[in-house]
């Protein structure tokens, strides 16, 4: 079986958020499958830093792709060797600034090409006009609305044999775009319509891939459900109820070389379930690194996340300051929201000791935010799946999570009956707001005071198997059902 995997972002080449995360690991856990006979390459734009981090890169062709000159580099992921092809054009894709924004936050102005040419390129590679024509995949897995396309230039333009899957990692982000653009992107304008690509009078690449996708997925059983309802849908609902026999939801799992704190190479000091005492030294190091006053017994929370709406940290700024009289202390690692990035600041200006906000992204500060703090937090209004809260969950950092997606599948709120049978591993928020916010976060840190309850917490938590192994072979599975072989 040979498999496309097209994706925007693809940790450790290139990162903004949790897709990143999904596509340096998945790919890989599936090649790994012994059940799993075939091989994988991820198809990738050449950013600076792809280009940069590949290994054994070489040019394989060179072809022109929606008018742009594009030469394909084959290369190797350089942890796990999988195989990568990148797509090489200067002017789109080594710009200074972040995958799909400039250094000012502002989305390119041309993303509709940047990333067409990326779903056209995806296309090719699984058409018989392949530039690789050796390697002709069976299936290829689309991720998000930056490869949406793919499958609508497959079925439109190549008339492709191979299968496709669109994975969907979140649905707010939906690559739609002014009617103007069909003709550089090459779609045959009739299909501009209700049953095809067009969304509100726009091109809409996430709409393209929902729709001509042979099967769907997303990130977590919960999310598959709650995206057919109107309140998830962000007014995709109605096709994917219409889908929804081809729709599934698959938790997503953790990386467990990057992720683990008994060898975590962003770690001072290691721990694992079986000797947390490390964990002590890691939240000393992280005290004394951001200025917080140096207290085992002053709860620690955490909060490593993008501040966007979705993500419901707004509502913490209003309650920080009763917690701080409570002795709390808080680590802030975000950024997004500008006016939300300066609430932080201004409560880390007022309450030093107390309150740490970094803005910028920081992987090894992530890392120690997340093994350092005693609670993480994570009230997210909508989570496809989320990754940090299992993070959370493996370095004996309880999450305190909303209801909603897979946070849903995968935190277990403590009370009466969880703690009894050991199911317990963090605390759900009852509603999104921020009284219900306080009396969840005053409640984990009551049961934190208790040292032995909370070690049976952090211990239910710890020991879930939540790497990549298992979703993988439900990958797997899909993969199969898709091309109908057993
Ligand atoms: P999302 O993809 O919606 O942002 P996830 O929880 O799935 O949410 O994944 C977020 C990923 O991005 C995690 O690996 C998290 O550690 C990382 N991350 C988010 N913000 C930052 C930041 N400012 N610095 C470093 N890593 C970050
Ligand atoms: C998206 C979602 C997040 C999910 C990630 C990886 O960024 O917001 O919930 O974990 O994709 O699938």
């Amino acid at each position: 079986m040979r498999v496309l995997f097209a994706t925007s972002e693809a940790y450790p080449l290139i990162k903004t958020g949790g897709l990143a995360d999904v596509s340096g690991a998945l790919p890989n856990a599936i090649n790994h499958l012994k059940q799993f006979t075939g091989d994988i390459k991820i198809l990738i734009p050449g950013y600076s830093a792809v280009l940069a981090k590949l290994k054994s890169v070489h040019a394989v062709a060179k072809i022109d792709v929606l008018g742009q000159a594009c030469t394909l580099i084959s290369g190797m992921m350089p942890d796990s060797g999988l195989a990568v092809i990148a797509i090489q054009n200067s002017e789109l894709y080594e710009r200074a600034g972040g995958p799909y924004s400039d250094e000012n936050g502002m989305d390119w102005q041309d993303n509709a090409l940047r990333f067409g040419v990326l779903s056209r390129v995806a296309s090719l590679l699984c058409s018989d006009n392949s530039p690789l024509p050796n390697w002709l995949p069976d299936l290829i897995q689309c991720n998000d609305w930056q490869t949406g396309l793919a499958p609508a230039y497959m079925k439109l333009v190549d008339h492709s044999t191979t299968k496709s899957i669109l994975s969907i990692h979140n649905l707010a982000f939906q690559g739609c775009f002014d009617a103007n653009w069909l003709k550089a992107l090459e779609l045959p304008a009739e299909h501009f319509q209700i049953n095809g690509f067009e969304y509100f009078k726009q091109i809409s690449f996430l709409k393209a891939g929902l729709f001509y996708a042979d099967k769907l997925s997303t990130v977590s059983p919960t999310y598959a459900q709650e995206i057919q309802s109107k309140q998830f849908g962000f007014g995709l609902e109605g096709l994917l109820k219409t889908r929804q026999d081809d729709l599934t939801g698959i938790l997503n799992g953790i990386d467990t070389h990057e992720w683990n704190p008994a060898s975590d190479v962003h770690l001072e000091k290691h721990y694992s379930n079986s000797r947390i005492t490390g964990k002590k030294a890691v939240k000393h190091a992280l005290q004394q690194q951001l200025g917080l006053q140096i207290d085992a017994n002053a709860p620690l929370l955490g909060v490593v996340s993008r501040l966007t709406y979705q993500k419901g940290l707004d509502l913490l700024p209003d309650i920080i300051p009763k917690l701080v009289k409570q002795g709390c202390q808080f680590a802030i690692l975000g950024s997004g929201d500008k006016v939300l990035e300066a609430h932080f600041n201004a409560l880390a200006e007022l309450y030093p000791e107390h309150v740490s906000m970094n803005t910028g992204y920081h992987e090894h500060l992530s890392h120690n935010i997340m093994a350092g703090s005693d609670i993480f937090i994570m009230p997210s209004r909508f989570e496809p799946c989320g990754l940090n809260q299992l993070y959370g969950l493996a370095y004996g950092t309880p999450p305190i999570v909303s209801l909603t997606g897979g946070l849903a599948d995968s935190v277990q709120d403590t009370n009466e009956m969880s703690l009894k049978n050991n199911t317990a591993t963090g605390f759900v928020v009852k509603n999104v707001n921020n009284a219900s916010l306080l009396v969840t976060i005053e409640r984990a840190i009551k049961i934190w005071q208790n040292k032995k309850t909370w070690r049976q917490i952090q211990k239910n938590g710890m020991q879930r198997d939540i790497s990549w192994d298992s979703s993988a072979s439900t990958y797997l599975a899909l993969y199969k059902k898709t091309l109908q072989i057993n």
